[in-house]
Formats: structure tokens, sequence, C-alpha cells
């Protein structure tokens, strides 16, 4: 052979070993990355229960380098493929990772009542694999370009999910619009906002001018609008104010008398007067409005199924703390069970479920709002005094799989409500499914295995004496959470480092 031939060949080397590495995969050493508790970045995902977009398949997921790279229905892939690069998990659900669209981690400033590292550990051990942080509970709030980049160095290197922020809507700042502008060009993925007072002294409610201001900054950006949706009304009952002494504090009928369902009825009113301008042609096209947290399936519901058939731009979502209790069971003094609005009674609760079974109500979060043990439970069971918030992070997938069973809750429904549309909703494309393409953020879970929720279950909160779900038995068990491939969560341990990403608009 001419030594021509052979210098072309010797060119091609390099070529030819790249396409053997890339064919075999050999090229990819054990990470040194203590992202993952597994130390491969290709590999198949392998289930009879996955659950896709076109329905629950048998097959396998393919993941490299974070992303899933290829969904395979059958079992064709198995010849093909090394045995130590599945992890097959027989019959337990493989679906996308929850995405809580609504959570307070209290992270600078109030670390004492959670903190990104307990939180996002607790939300990865629970299949979550995001969460956005609410802009209030913290300190400072979320309320412009500087506290928001508070947010982002406190998250450095210390959240074990993504973690995305919204931007908070505030009386000081909903009239300025470059203000509003500097929050949102810093990455905030929407703003929030309160009708009613929010318990923190730096984050005041609005009115409906501050959220017409706030839509038509937002319509341009074509980010969301969340409120807190309770407007104070005169009682009508004035005996329902009255001060019935300790005892009556004590019962938690006596808080809910004082929150009734016309305050969100009232809230609601107004909001849909605002959310006409959110349709085709209106002056805020572009924008959309969320409420957060409906616990009314009443009044309250009809208005915002009024304004969707009106093509308003507008959903909402409901918490599992209103699926799973209800009033006249909340034991008196058993302040855990404390949150606005109030969870209320027996009949409500039942057409909740039916308003999220057939679509009305779009989608779940946690509210997951802790507060440090003092507040929440050393009031002497006083339900006036005690802080209002229902500690759930790590529990929302077992809890809204268990109570609903009852009404028939599929697969396909637990990823609607949890991945899809929220991640629609804060404008998360690579999220929220299991497509080629996306995030490979994965949840795997057992619905058939039950455990009882005791003091010998771990829990990863800071706080687990606050939460009202502990001492139920549920059914639903995570085996295992990847986010953006890293096996970040394994029955009962965490990969070493936090390898979450804060999760900024553009
Ligand atoms: C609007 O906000 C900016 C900060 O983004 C501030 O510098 C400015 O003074 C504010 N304008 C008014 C009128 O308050
Ligand atoms: C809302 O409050 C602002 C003051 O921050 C006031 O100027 C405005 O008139 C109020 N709007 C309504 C509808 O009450
Ligand atoms: C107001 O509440 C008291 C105590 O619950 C009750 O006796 C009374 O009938 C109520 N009045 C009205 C007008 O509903
Ligand atoms: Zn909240």
């Amino acid at each position: 052979m001419e030594s021509g031939k052979w210098r072309t060949l010797l060119g091609l080397l390099p070529l030819l070993l790249s396409f053997l590495f890339f064919y075999f995969d050999i090229s990819t050493k054990p990470s040194t990355s203590q992202c993952s508790l597994i130390s491969h970045s290709h590999f198949w995902i392998a289930s009879k229960r996955i659950v896709t977009p076109k329905g629950v398949i048998s097959g396998a997921v393919e993941v490299k380098g974070g992303s899933i790279v290829s969904v395979v229905d059958g079992d064709n892939w198995r010849g093909t493929v090394k045995s130590g690069r599945v992890m097959d998990y027989g019959e337990a659900v493989v679906m996308p990772g929850l995405i809580d669209v609504h959570a307070h981690l209290d992270d600078p400033g109030r670390t004492e009542w959670e903190g990104f590292p307990s939180g996002t550990k607790a939300a990865a051990a629970g299949g979550v694999t995001t969460l956005i942080d609410m802009p209030l509970n913290s300190f400072p709030s979320t309320v412009s370009e500087e506290t928001l980049n508070l947010k982002i160095e406190a998250a450095e290197g210390r959240i074990y999910v993504d973690v995305g922020f919204w931007g908070g809507l505030v009386p000081e700042n909903a009239f300025n619009a470059s203000a509003l502008q500097r929050l949102l060009n810093a990455g905030a993925l929407g703003l929030k906002s309160f009708m009613c007072p929010s318990g923190i002294n730096d984050f005041p409610m609005t009115n409906s001018s501050h959220i017409k201001e706030g839509l038509a900054v937002l319509a341009k950006y074509r980010r969301p609008l969340l409120v807190h949706a309770e407007m104070e009304q005169e009682p009508e009952n004035e005996s329902d104010l009255e001060d019935g002494g300790a005892e009556s504090a004590r019962s938690y009928s006596t808080y809910l008398k004082r929150r009734p369902a016309s305050w969100e009825e009232a809230a609601i009113r107004e909001l849909v007067s605002v959310t006409k301008d959110t349709r085709s042609g209106g002056s805020a096209e572009g924008a959309h409005l969320h409420i957060v947290h409906l616990s009314d399936a009443r009044s309250s519901l009809e208005l915002i199924k009024e304004a969707k058939r009106s093509g308003d731009s507008v959903t909402v979502e409901t918490c599992p703390h209103y699926l799973a209790f209800a009033a006249e069971e909340i034991p008196d003094g058993d302040t855990r069970f404390k949150c606005a609005p109030p969870i209320r009674d027996a009949a409500n609760r039942e057409e909740l479920w039916a308003a999220i079974m057939d679509g009305n109500i779009d989608m779940l979060s946690s509210d997951h709002s802790p507060s440090a043990p003092e507040l929440k439970l050393f009031t002497e069971g006083d339900f006036l005094k005690a802080w209002g918030g229902i500690s759930s992070l790590q529990f929302v997938l077992p809890v809204t799989w268990s109570y609903g069973q009852k009404y028939g809750v599929t697969f396909e429904q637990m990823v609607s409500w949890w991945s899809e549309k929220p991640a629609k909703l804060a404008g998360l494309n690579s999220k929220g499914a299991i497509v080629t393409g996306n995030h490979a953020d994965i949840v795997v879970w057992q619905p058939e295995a039950e455990f009882d929720l005791d003091d010998n279950h771990p829990v990863y909160l800071k706080h687990r004496s606050i939460s009202a779900y502990l001492g139920t038995r549920l059914s639903g068990k995570v085996l295992a959470t990847f986010i953006r491939g890293n096996l970040a969560f394994k029955e009962g341990k965490h990969a070493h480092d936090a390898c979450g990403v804060p999760i900024l608009a553009k």
C-alpha cells in the first residue's frame, strides 16, 4: 500500500475511534460528580407503567446527558442495551416529576421556618423535581430585582431540586412599570399578589388597580399573575366576630366563621371583572391570571367557570389539604390544620373533588407554608393566634393518590394536575412530560405500597411536628427521583451534592 493511503487511514483513525466510543458508549467514565447516586449519564429507565402523553406504556425511557433522548414502547430495545445500563423498575410507575408551583421555602431570612436545603431535600424525597418559590415569608420579600438576586444567591449550591421564583406585586411597585420590568428581566417567572393581608408586614395587599397595572406589564412578557383571592367582608352575623374566649378559639369552627366562602367569592368577582382584559383583543391580551389555592367549590368556582367560558385567560389551583380534610373533622386545638383560605366542610370537599376530576380546577399545588413550631403549635390551641399554613411538600404525591382512590384518580390525571399544567403555567417548556427532548425529571413510585406517616417515617422538612398529615396512613411510595438525569433520591438516600439549578425566565 502506498504511504499516502496509510496516511489517509491514520488520519481517519480518530474519527473511527470516536465513532466506536460513541456507538458503544464506552467513553462515559464513572462520573466524579456527586450530583447523582449512579455514575452513568446514559441509561434506560424501564417499567411496565410509564406515563406518557400518549398513554401508559410498557417500555423504557432513554436518558442521556440529562435529557430524555427516546421513549420506547415495547421490548425491542432490550437486546441492544447492556444490562448494566438498565434500571428496571418492573411494575412501579414512571412519571414526570411533580412541579409544585406554590411553595414557601422562607430562604433567605426565615430559614428557621424551612430553608432551601431542607425544603428541596423533602421535595426530592416526595417526587417533586421542580418547585416555584413564593415571594413572601422569606425576608426580604422578593419584590424587586435586588431582592430576587438575594434569592438566587441563597439558592446557590443549596437546592436539591430545580427552583424557580415568583416575584411580588405590591402597592410599592405596582404603579412603577420599570421596577416590575427589572424584576421580570431578572428572571421572575411571573408575579404574585394578595387581595387580603398576607400575614407578612413587608408584603402588603393589592387592590384591583394594582392588579390591572401588573397584568398590563405581564402581558408583554406573557407571564402569569397569581392571586390569593380572599377579600375581607362585613360579617353577615356580628356574633361570628364576638370573642367567645379561649375555649371558643380552640374550636376550628370559630376560625372558619371568620373567613367565610364569601371572602373568596368577593375577591374572585372583582378578579373576573379584570380578567376580561386578557381576552383576545383586550388591553391585557397575553397576560394570564391564576387563582391560587381555591377552597370554595361553590359560587367562587362558578365565577371562574363563567370567565373561562367567556374566553378569559384564567386558571385555578387547589391544594391536597382541601381535598383530604374537612372542617368538621378537625380536632379542637389542633392548629396544624390552620390555613387561609380555611378548610371547609365535607360537602364542599366532595364538590372540590368533582371539580378537579372534571377539569374545572386545572391543577394542584402544595402551598407548603411552614413556620417555626412556636408559632404553629404552642399557642394553646388558639386557632386565631396560630400561624396559618400547611406543611406538606414531601407528602403531596401519596396524599393526592391516597385520598383520590375513592374518586378513581388515574395516573394521567396525576400527571396533568402535578406536571403538565404546572409546567405550562410557569412557562417551563422542557419539563412536565415524558417526551423526547425534555429534561429527564422523573419520579418512580409504587402506588400500591402503603406506609404509616408515623414518627419512624423519615421526614426531611425542617419541622416534622407541624404537618397535619403526620399520623395518617398513605399509599404511594416514592422509590427514585431523577432530576435532569441525576438520581437525586433513592429509598431514603439523597445524592451528596445539591445540584438543582435556579430557573430564571428569559
Ligand atoms: C421605580 O422603581 C425604580 C427602581 O426600579 C426606582 O429607582 C424609581 O425611583 C421608582 N419610581 C418611582 C416613581 O417610585
Ligand atoms: C388602590 O390603591 C391605590 C393606592 O395604592 C389607589 O390609588 C387606588 O385608587 C386604589 N384602587 C382602588 C380600586 O381602590
Ligand atoms: C347569628 O348567630 C347567632 C349565634 O350563632 C344565632 O343565634 C343568630 O340566630 C344569628 N343571627 C342571624 C340573623 O343569622
Ligand atoms: Zn401560599
